[in-house]
Order: C-alpha cells, then structure tokens, then sequence
C-alpha cells in the first residue's frame, strides 16, 4: 500500500515511477544534458526514475502536481480571468518564476479561442503583430475548463462531439522569465506543422521528438551532431529560416484544429506517443489561439484570418522561373535564355542572384560583368517576360561614397549593439574593395576568408519605421537609375534570418564574432536549436526599435526579421514598378504571407529532396504561405539527369517553379541544358502547368479571399480517410487536381492513392476504375509522365498555353468540366489583368461560376469589373463523366454539329464564346434511338445508309 501511494519505490536497482512512461515529461530537456538524481530532485523539484528500457523516456520528469495554483477566476466579457499562483516551495531549473501569473481566456468567435498567459504587474515582451480581436461568440464550439481552486490546469473540449482537444493536466507547467513550459495531450497521433524544419513525413513522429525554432542560414537535411557534456554526441534537428510555432491536429473522427503559439522568442517543442506535445519558449508570453475548424480547409482559413490571408501573386509569377547563383556575366544570362527559347520551354520569369552587384553590394550594379544588364532586362520585359533580382540585407559599411550605407547613417537604421555605441557588425557579403582580387581568396579556409577578407556589414532594423523609408528610397532610386538600376518586377529577399557568417557581433581583436556572456546571449535553457543562439548571426542582447519609441532585445524580435523585412519591400516593389509585383522572402514567420511567398531554401541535389519538397509544401500551405516551392533540381551539389528531369516534372506543379542552382556548381541544370529529349519532357510538362493555370490562379484567388489552401494535403478533401492522413508522396492543387510524381530513381511506375471520388486520367480522359476507390494503384509511368488526375464534381478553367504568361493570357479558354456520381461539377474562374494591384479590393476583376450536369453547363458572371482582350473567348468544352450519350448540343439556344462524343466524353469546339458573359450549354441524349439501339460496328452503315437514303 505504501509502495502504491508514494511516487516513488525501488526494483531491482531501478528506481520506479507510478508516472506512466509516455506521461513523462522531460525535466532535463536541455541540449546535450546529463541528468544526476540529485539535482534532478532537489534542484528542479522532480522526480527521478530509470525504470524504463525505452532509450528515449526521460529519466528525470515533472511530478503530476507541478505547476501553480488557481487562486481565483472571475467572469469576463469574453471568458474568464484566472489568477495563478505558482505553488510555494517548488523549485524551478531554469531562471526565475514569476509568482502570479494571470490567464485571460477570451471566447472570440465561435471557432476561435484564445488563452493568454502573462504577468499582470510588470509586462513582458509580447510580439507586435496585429491580431483580431473578440467579436462575438454566441454559441463557442468549445469548451473551457479550469478548475476553480487546487492545481491549475486547461482543457479544451469540442462541444458537438465531446472530444478534448487540450489537456494540460498532466505537470510541468512553468511560467519563468526565461523558460515557458507547457504540455497537453493530443486527441490523435496525427500532427501536422511547426517549422521550419525538413521533416520525413508530413504527420509528425511522436516518438520522442523535439525540433527547435529559431530563424536560422541553415540548410534543410538531416540532424546534426553536438557533443554533450559528457562528451556523448547527440543529433540536433536542423532549424530552418523560419519559425512557425502552429499545428494542425485531427480528431479521430476526421474533425481538426489549430493551435498557434504567438510567441516570437526561441523556442522547442517535443512530441512523445501519449501522444502528447510540449512547448517551451524562452521569453514573451504564452499566447495561444485555437481554430476550431471542423475541417482542416476551415482551420486554416480560420488561422489566415488571424494571421492575415496571403497576398494575390501577379499572373506571370506563376508561369516556370530561371535562376542561379554563379552566372559569370551577362552573356552567361543571355545564352540561358537564348537556349531556353531555342527549345521552346516555357519561361516567365528571369533572375538576377548576387553576381549581378559590384562586389555582392545591394543597389550597385557590376559593370564589369553585367554591363548590359539593365537593358537586357528590358528587352526581355519589351518581349513578355519578367525578371526579378536579389537584395540582402547586410549593408557594407567599408565603402565610400556608398549611399546605401551613408542614407542608413542619416536615418539611423541600424540595429544597435547592446550598450547602443554604435551598430551590430557582422561579416556577410562582400568582399573588401581593395583587397578584392580574382583568386585571391582561392585556398584559404572560408572562416579564414571571412575574417579577413570581407567588409563589416550593419544589419538594418526592420521593425523601425525610418528603416521602412530608407529601404524604400533605396529600392525605388535603384528601379530609376539610369546608369545602375535594373528595372525589375519583383524582389527575391535572402540572408534575412539575419545571416551573418560570423558568430555574432564583429569583434576587432579576433576578427570574428563574439557576444556579452549574459542572459540573453547565454540563457539557461537555450532550447533544441543548432548551436548557440548567436551562431550564425547577431548577438542575442543587440538592440532594436519599433514604432513610437518601443525597443526590444534582439532576443525577442530575431524571429520576426525577415516577417519585419517582407512587407515594407512588398510596398517599395509596388511603388517602384507601379504593379501588384512580388516578394519572395526566405525567413518567414506567421503572417508572411499577406506580402511574401517563400522557396524552401538552400536544398540539395539529392534524390530525398523531392519528397521533402512536398512536405515543406504542404507545411507552407498550412502557415498561410501558398506561393512555396523548392529550388528545382536542388541548389548544392552536382544533379543527376534522372533526377532533374523528374524534379523538372515535380517542379511543375510547385505554385512558385524555380528552377535555381549553386555556385560552385559546375553543371548547369536548368531544362535547356541536357539535350533535347530533356528539354522536350520540361517544355511538355510546363505547357500542361501552363494550361492549367488559370485554375491555379483562381485557387490563389481563394487563398486571398478565403484563406483556402493552394497546394492541398489529400486529408483536406478527405478528412474522414483514415488513408488519407499519411499520404505525402502526393498533392492536390485546390479540391481537383491529383498530383502523383514519381519520387525514385529508376522508377516506373507510381503507386498512387486514389481517395474515395470518380477520378479521371488528365491526359487520356478515361477514368479510373470504381474498384480502385480508397486503394492504391500502380501506374506504369515511364520518363515522359507525372501522373495527373481530375476529381469528378469540378470543373477546371483552362487556357491554351505559349511560352509565356502575356502570349498564354491572350489564348482560347478550355473548360474542363469533371462529372462526379451524380452527373455534377461545379468550379469558378477568377480573371482580371494579371499585373495591376489591388484589383480584388478595387473591382477590377471578372469572376465566373461554372456549373454542369447532366444535361449541360452554364457560366455566370457574378462580378463583372474586367473585360478580356477579344481574343481571350471560351474556345471549347470538354465533359468527362456522362453516363449516357450526347445527341445534341446547343449553345445559348442555338444547335452546334461542332462536338464529338466518344467514349462518354462531349467534346465541343469552336465555341468562341465572350469570357464576360453568362452562357448556357445544353445537351440531350440521342435524337434517333435506332442509332443508339444498333450495335456499335453497325452505326457508321446505318448512317451511310440513311445518308443514300437522303440523297436519292
Ligand atoms: C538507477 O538509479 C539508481 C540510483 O541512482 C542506481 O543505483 C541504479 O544503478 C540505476 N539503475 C539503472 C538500471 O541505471
Ligand atoms: C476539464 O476541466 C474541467 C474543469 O476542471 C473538469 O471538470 C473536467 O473533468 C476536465 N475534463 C477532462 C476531460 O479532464
Ligand atoms: C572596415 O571598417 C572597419 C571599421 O570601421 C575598419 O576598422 C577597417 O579598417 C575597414 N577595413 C577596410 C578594408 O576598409
Ligand atoms: C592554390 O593551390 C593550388 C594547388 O596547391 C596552387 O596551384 C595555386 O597556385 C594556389 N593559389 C593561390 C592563389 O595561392
Ligand atoms: C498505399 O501505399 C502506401 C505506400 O506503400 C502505404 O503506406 C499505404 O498504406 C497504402 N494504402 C493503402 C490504402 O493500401
């Protein structure tokens, strides 16, 4: 009995614990640890156990009862207030508790609740973003529970079904200066989100994982080795250049939710197969939002109508784009080009990366190399192409006479080191001016390199509003410069988590990094990131300002570089070019996406990167980031043809397709440089992505209005599969669109889950067997396929393509209406000029609902604020999925002979029709029953019979 009753008792040298293995929770979560009991229990107030085989349970975890108190909890308009108390006498490892902490529950909605936790009597940093507000909650579909006294603890139930969706009713939760700790059971082992990281799968392992968020220059792949205290290595999994602390998570029902953690500071989380998740962070508050959903579609609207819904990407932004890191000169650029349209390969969109600058300076251009390349550049937008270019942040401040850097002088836009003396070097780009010579650099070491041969850098501070005008000035004097600019269409910003190659601030006596040994730069628990927080950028205790005289430490705001960086170039975009422009950023945070679109960074040239681009895909879609993709082919290393050429097909169908390389990279990979066979398949599969992107740009439509995913998980659409909740190999692109690459080398064939819907073939129209519905198959697909099918119940907007947008946007429309069981299909088309801003919030747009059935299909304008070149007319109809034959077709009343029916597939053409208007489209079943009624093979004689007939 008393064995029974205490936490603790003894077994054959084991010391036990009445805690579930799997309810564990780490009490020693510090990177590279090595728990002693002692401490362990007398220090952090826990309890120690090593009753368990399993290499991963935590041998010292937080008793049950750890935590605070409820002191007292009060109604409020919106919720509750609660006070907590944290309980007398526990020990805490890691910095200070605050004693009384406040939790404000706030019913906001009826799907969304927040619970905040904070310190009521002296406030602490809490990230400055905007976020609604309650409005009203009349029926909540959730749940809140709180007990009203003893230890404090929260749960969230789904009302409608019961099901808890939070519990953090099982310890260790902590509310320090600098460590913020709180768990809570899942309702299923299926967890989607948090990033940036490169994950195996899209539902998470919750096999005792934990991943670190901290915007970092790291490059997606596998963890990396640290040395623990004891000398043991341990693997850190890699943290990528954004932060997203939000999952998605399903109830085993098929309902979803989300849970976003607004907090901006360093942070972990750890999954274990309770299943269960911990968040730590190490500053801030904790902020949380819930999105009821009950769809996974719906949590994420509901989570960009928090955060902001992402921005409406330009129409050539979607067409292919060509890049790479190492073009010598501008002929390098022009051959590209010239081979590109030799083989008649789509292309959109041409870059500029960093080679084009003098010495890698932002606003300069290298007049030895790219003399041209301002004209160039023009005459590739004179003939219906784009081009975008690079900026860094980093401005060098070894220069003379440079007006990027003396302008931020003036304007004081630096970010300041922490006694505010003067500003926070570091070393990036580029090179000294004197010392820089060819070759020079060509055997030392890189850290070498950068100690000695590259200029100190100032780092601008984003989150300041004199920041926001001195970048504008700049962008918008380099877009006019008649002798340096470059008139480009959109910015593509890099380095932003800040990267800095040094670690942390500049240092004159080692010429390299180095930061204060204080809380910030050193704290107690710095979380499951790569390294020490300052590695590879800034120290932590630097200084930085927001609006009205607000500062913070470089500590709390890291994470919201590139998120502060992105909107302010998005506007000097606009203003520049006068259009709706683009941004591509590659350190994001929640809410980037109302002004950026993201690529998955500095991938590499291997097989597995195919796959994880999926992943990271359907992650970004998650955080309200649709305009994702990966660099096609891979950035690092040397491709494989196989590889590319399947990458290319992938590729195709990323919502932004680059194509983009490295460097030192000798081969050139983009599609026009592997021969012709090579250059046929790219140029086959990107006219089929071309075709198909007016329904890509409506589904982005709905992602700015809507909040709806781009690129969708199959679980979106199928969220009562079970099936569906692991499938990563595939993609839809809207509720459509069956996406199935072939991912392996040598591969065949694919194996492609076919969810429970009719689905036909895109390219042979025939479809897919019922038998295969909820299964499995295997599609033979040789070098020339990537399997695409059509979901039944849609129609999708298509156009004949070209090899660009401007020509592409002036051809026929072909609409595709897909019949589902019951002989419906209803679909939209979302078209305006492409290039103008604001179009949705002015009007100037032309929006058509497309409905079918059995008997035929009709358009309707229901916003007519943009009338199409003439040109641009509905030119044909094709409808799969009939299930009895056509024998007449009218249009708008009047009958057509131009249409075939074969094989239950009405095709009509030369249809001609004014995009802007409503149209109805009949069709009924065979006039004449004798023809139907005669065997197949006799038909073509009955006709030629009662043809002679006629005619005699
Ligand atoms: C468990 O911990 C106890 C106390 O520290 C120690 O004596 C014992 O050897 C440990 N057993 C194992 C299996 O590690
Ligand atoms: C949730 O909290 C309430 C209030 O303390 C409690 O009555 C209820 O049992 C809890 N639900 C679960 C599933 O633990
Ligand atoms: C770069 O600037 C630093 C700081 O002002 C100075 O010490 C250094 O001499 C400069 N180096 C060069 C090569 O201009
Ligand atoms: C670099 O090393 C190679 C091989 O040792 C040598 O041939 C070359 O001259 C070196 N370059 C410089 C700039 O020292
Ligand atoms: C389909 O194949 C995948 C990969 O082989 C497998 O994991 C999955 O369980 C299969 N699904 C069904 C429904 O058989």
């Amino acid at each position: 009995m008393i064995l029974l009753t205490s936490a603790l008792f003894f077994v054959l040298g084991h010391v036990m614990s009445q805690t579930p293995d799997n309810d564990r929770i780490n009490c020693y979560p510090e990177k590279g640890a090595v728990p002693l009991q002692t401490a362990c229990v007398s220090e952090r107030g826990c309890t120690w156990a090593n009753d368990t085989d399993h290499p991963k349970v935590p041998i010292c975890h937080y008793p049950a009862d750890y935590g605070y108190e409820v002191t007292s909890k009060t109604r409020t308009v919106h919720g509750y207030r609660v006070q907590l108390r944290w309980k007398t006498g526990q020990s805490c490892a890691f910095s200070t508790p605050v004693q009384t902490v406040t939790l404000d529950v706030e019913h906001q909605t009826n799907n969304r609740l927040r619970f905040k936790f904070y310190d009521q009597s002296s406030p602490r940093y809490e990230v400055p973003m905007d976020m609604p507000g309650p409005d009203t909650a009349a029926s909540p579909e959730y749940e809140v529970g709180i007990p009203d006294s003893g230890l404090f603890y929260i749960n969230v139930t789904r009302r409608d079904t019961g099901t808890v969706i939070w519990d953090s009713s099982f310890g260790g939760f902590t509310f320090a200066d600098q460590f913020l700790q709180i768990s809570t059971k899942l309702p299923s082992r299926y967890v989607y989100g948090f990033g940036e990281h490169e994950h195996a799968t899209f539902h998470h392992d919750l096999n005792w994982r934990t991943w670190g968020m901290l915007t970092r220059d790291e490059s997606p792949g596998p963890p990396v080795q640290e040395t623990a205290a004891d000398g043991t290595m341990y693997d850190v999994e890699r943290n990528n250049y954004g932060v997203h602390p939000f999952y998605m998570a399903m109830e085993e029902d098929g309902n979803a939710h989300g849970v976003l953690l607004l907090n901006s500071n360093p942070q972990d989380v750890t999954f274990q197969p309770k299943p269960a998740l911990t968040f730590r962070t190490i500053g801030g508050v904790l902020d949380f939002y819930m999105f009821l959903g009950p769809s996974p579609e719906e949590v994420v609207q509901q989570y960009t109508q928090a955060i902001g819904r992402p921005f409406m990407p330009p129409y050539w932004s979607l067409g292919f784009q060509l890049c790479r890191y190492g073009y010598k000169n501008l002929e390098h650029i022009q051959n590209v080009v010239d081979s590109m349209r030799n083989y008649n390969i789509p292309q959109d969109v041409q870059y500029a990366d960093i080679d084009y600058m003098e010495r890698q300076l932002d606003f300069t251009l290298d007049h030895t190399n790219f003399h041209g390349l301002p004209a160039y550049f023009r005459q590739l937008q004179d003939e219906g192409m784009k081009t975008i270019i690079i900026l860094d942040p980093a401005i060098s401040k070894n220069e003379t006479n440079y007006p990027a850097w003396d302008r931020g002088v003036q304007m004081d836009v630096w970010i300041k080191n922490e006694d505010q003396s003067g500003p926070a070097y570091g070393k990036v780009w580029p090179e000294y001016a004197d010392e820089f010579l060819p070759g020079k650099m060509e055997n030392a070491s890189w850290d070498f390199q950068v100690e000695n041969y590259r200029s100190l850098v100032g780092f601008p501070d984003f989150l300041k509003p004199s920041t926001h005008d001195w970048w504008h000035e700049q962008i918008v004097d380099f877009y006019n410069d008649p002798t340096e600019g470059i008139r480009f269409d959109g910015i593509w910003i890099d380095m932003n988590e800040p990267a800095n190659f040094i670690p942390g601030n500049y240092d004159p006596t080692t010429n390299s990094g180095k930061c204060g040994n204080n809380i910030w730069n050193n704290p107690d628990y710095t979380p499951w990131v790569m390294g020490d927080l300052y590695s590879k950028t800034i120290c932590m205790d630097a200084h930085q300002e927001g609006t009205d005289g607000t500062t913070y430490k470089h500590y709390d705001v890291h994470n919201l570089y590139g998120w502060s960086q992105t909107p302010t170039t998005l506007r000097s975009a606009r203003v520049a070019t006068g259009k709706r422009s683009i941004v591509v950023t590659r350190s994001t945070f929640p809410g980037s996406g109302k002004s950026g679109g993201h690529w998955l960074g500095d991938n590499t040239s291997k097989w597995d990167h195919l796959h994880k681009s999926i992943i990271g895909m359907l992650e970004f879609n998650l955080f309200g980031i649709p305009y994702i993709g990966a660099d096609i082919c891979g950035f690092w290393g040397e491709p494989d043809r196989e590889m590319c050429w399947r990458w290319m097909q992938l590729g195709a169908f990323y919502p932004y397709s680059r194509n983009h390389n490295q460097k030192d990279v000798i081969a050139e990979q983009d599609p026009s440089a592997w021969g012709p066979e090579f250059a046929e398949a790219s140029r086959a599969v990107l006219l089929t992505r071309y075709r198909l992107l007016p329904y890509l740009y409506t589904l982005f439509y709905e992602a700015h209005t809507k909040g709806s995913t781009v690129v969708r998980p199959l679980l979106h659409e199928f969220r009562t599969d079970r099936n569906a909740w692991t499938v990563d190999r595939q993609f839809l692109w809207g509720p459509a669109l069956l996406i199935s690459p072939v991912l392996e080398q040598g591969a065949t064939s694919v194996t492609a889950y076919m969810p429970d819907a009719r689905w036909f073939d895109y390219y042979t129209d025939s479809e897919v067997s019922s038998s295969s519905r909820g299964s499995n198959v295997t599609i033979p697909c040789d070098m020339d396929c990537i399997p695409l099918h059509v979901r039944g119940g849609y129609v999708i907007p298509t156009q004949e393509p070209a090899t660009n947008t401007k020509t592409s946007r002036q051809n026929k429309f072909e609409i595709l209406v897909v019949l589902n069981d019951d002989e419906s299909a209803e679909g939209r088309l979302f078209w305006d000029d492409g290039e103008s801003a604001d179009t949705i919030e002015s009007g100037d747009y032309l929006l058509l609902e497309l409905r079918a059935n059995a008997g035929g299909f009709t358009t309707i304008v229901t916003h007519k604020g943009y009338q199409p070149d003439s040109t641009t007319t509905i030119g044909s109809l094709k409808v799969l999925g009939l299930k009895s034959t056509v024998g007449e077709v009218k249009l708008n009343g009047v009958s057509t002979s131009r249409y075939t029916y074969r094989q239950n597939v009405l095709h009509i053409t030369g249809m001609n029709i004014d995009l802007a208007a409503s149209h109805e489209i009949r069709w009924s079943k065979t006039t004449s029953a004798a023809v139907h009624l005669i065997p197949a093979r006799w038909q073509l004689l009955f006709v030629f019979a009662v043809l002679c007939a006629l005619l005699t």
